[in-house]
């Protein structure tokens, strides 16, 4: 009985979640400032240099000026009373489907604005993913202490854009030249940018959450007049803050700060905290729910990290614990192959973990030394009654490239290669629907370039790619089907199940087809 409360504890101090952004938006200065606010490191701004770098990740940037163990996937640190576990979401020309799939081992997600830039392509491309699954999304709006655009205007763009409804949970009192303060709505009190001392740092607000308490410099400023009637506007005709519209993904918390400056972010973090959830149950194939605080242990694999380096061959699989506790050198089945296994070569992801940590409980994440045994989206269970997490969704791919075999002679170990990487989820495969031709699909071009180093380091095969650019993926039913429909705009191809799919070149040729075919429906996925 102990046993289980403590869990339980454990359980609750879990927060899990990932940074999605566009390429500069600040996530990496985030990232940082919340170490540092964590105790992990000790001084921030410097690890960006980029100069004479070659790491792949940003992550990898900060392990490698700092020293510390920072893996390139997951980071945890404690907070204010929370273990925090950070999932990374490459971006950059690391955007691959793993981005994708991370999202499903979180339980919340923060959005990283540009206040400049406003809501760019690949932040929405994370949130649609965010959207289907109703992740809890809190929006921070960085780089405040640069001139903007008007705070009214990204809060439209956001809720327009992505079809969500916003809560500005603070509201800057100026940008850029003139930042002078946040109005802390939710704390009701005025958080001051660069106040004269550290008592002066926040100041509450009146009753009626329009003014401050005590006279103070700040209201003299000409932007503070604008702030107040904004945030006048925002109360009576903005929407009401309700915590369950969060939860479901409905309603974002936003906040406005600067990273750079580590204005407003302490405030948001714990903010953050405090509404985001802690480890969610899963549901099982069979419809059954997993609640985080049952004994048994399960777990599934959302990533699996080849190693790059040729001598040591090794691969990691990133496990999400759903349930029950982790302790070293545990048995557990792999659902999918009913193989029994021992979890004793397991790393974790302490971010200056001193000791070894040897258990780990829900909302945590394991990387399980693997010699070949996993598949993305296995199950992992201790006990007798076997269990199956639903599937995790696969995402259109956008590029494609033919692919085939340098030395025709060594077809057999080509087919090998394909059809491992393949089902491993490192890329997708389809086929020509004359030819047969092998054609790969991903989301980034990032796929292509792991997908050929381990054919060739693994396999032994080297490949020859030829890259078709990038073509819209649309499904079709069979029954609808007439290969006549087929062109040099419109691609016909299988997916690895066997359905047909068509490839179009760009979004007119998609038109131009729906126009000629308008009672063929086409689908953005299975
Ligand atoms: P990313 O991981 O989302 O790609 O963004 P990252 O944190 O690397 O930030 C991108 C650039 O924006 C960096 O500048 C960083 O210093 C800057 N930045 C981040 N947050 C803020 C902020 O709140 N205010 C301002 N003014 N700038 C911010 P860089 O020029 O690429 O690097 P550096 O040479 O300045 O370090």
């Amino acid at each position: 009985m102990e046993i289980m409360t403590d869990l339980k504890q454990a359980i609750d101090t879990r927060r899990t979640f990932a940074i999605i952004s566009h390429p500069d938006a600040g996530k990496t200065t985030i990232t940082e400032q919340m170490l540092l606010l964590g105790g992990v490191v000790r001084s921030a701004g410097t690890v960006k240099g980029r100069q004479g770098n070659f790491a792949k990740s940003d992550w990898m940037e900060i392990e490698q000026k700092r020293g510390i163990s920072v893996t390139s996937s997951v980071l945890q640190f404690d907070y204010d009373g929370k273990r925090i576990n950070i999932l990374d979401t490459p971006g950059h020309e690391d955007f691959s489907e793993d981005t994708y799939r991370t999202l499903m081992a979180v339980d919340s997600v923060i959005m990283v604005v540009d206040s400049a830039k406003g809501i760019e392509p690949q932040t929405r491309k994370l949130f649609e993913i965010v959207k289907e699954r109703h992740i809890p999304i809190f929006t921070f709006f960085n780089k405040l202490d640069r001139d903007g655009r008007p705070a009214m205007d990204l809060v439209d763009e956001l809720e327009e854009t992505l079809g969500i409804n916003a809560y500005p949970m603070n509201w800057p009192i100026g940008s850029g030249q003139v930042l002078s303060g946040l109005f802390d709505i939710y704390h009701q009190q005025v958080e001051v940018y660069r106040p004269a001392s550290e008592d002066e740092r926040f100041l509450p607000l009146n009753a009626a959450g329009d003014d401050l308490t005590q006279p103070n410099a700040i209201q003299q400023t000409p932007v503070w007049k604008e702030a107040r009637e904004e945030v006048e506007l925002l109360q009576d005709a903005g929407n009401a803050f309700n915590e369950d519209a969060v939860l479901k993904g409905e309603l974002t918390p936003v906040f406005f700060g600067s990273a750079l400056a580590g204005f407003g972010l302490e405030t948001f973090l714990q903010t953050y905290l405090q509404f985001a959830p802690a480890p969610a149950p899963k549901k099982t194939t069979d419809q059954q729910v997993i609640e985080p605080d049952q004994a048994e242990f399960s777990g599934f694999v959302f990533k699996i990290q080849a190693n790059m380096n040729p001598n040591h061959r090794d691969r990691i699989a990133f496990v999400r614990i759903v349930s029950g506790e982790f302790e070293r050198g545990m048995d557990v089945t792999l659902q999918r192959t009913a193989k029994k296994m021992r979890l004793s070569n397991v790393t974790q992801f302490m971010a200056d973990s001193r000791e070894n940590v040897e258990n780990a409980v829900p909302g945590d994440i394991i990387g399980v030394y693997d010699t070949g045994s996993f598949q993305i989206g296995d199950t992992i269970y201790a006990g007798k009654k076997s269990i199956e997490f639903e599937e995790l969704p696969t995402f259109t791919p956008e590029l494609f490239m033919h692919v085939r075999a340098k030395n025709v002679l060594k077809q057999k170990s080509f087919h090998k290669g394909v059809t491992q990487l393949v089902q491993e989820g490192t890329i997708q495969m389809y086929t020509a629907w004359d030819s047969g031709d092998y054609i790969l699909g991903a989301v980034g071009q990032l796929q292509f370039e792991v997908f050929q180093f381990r054919m060739e380091n693994e396999y032994n095969s080297e490949v020859i790619l030829e890259p078709m650019g990038s073509k819209i993926a649309r499904w079709v039913s069979e029954d609808q089907l007439d290969s006549k429909m087929a062109s040099s705009r419109n691609l016909l191809a299988r997916d690895r199940h066997g359905n047909p799919v068509f490839l179009f070149e760009n979004m007119f040729a998609e038109r131009w087809f729906e126009d000629k075919y308008p009672n063929v429906k086409l689908e953005t996925k299975l």
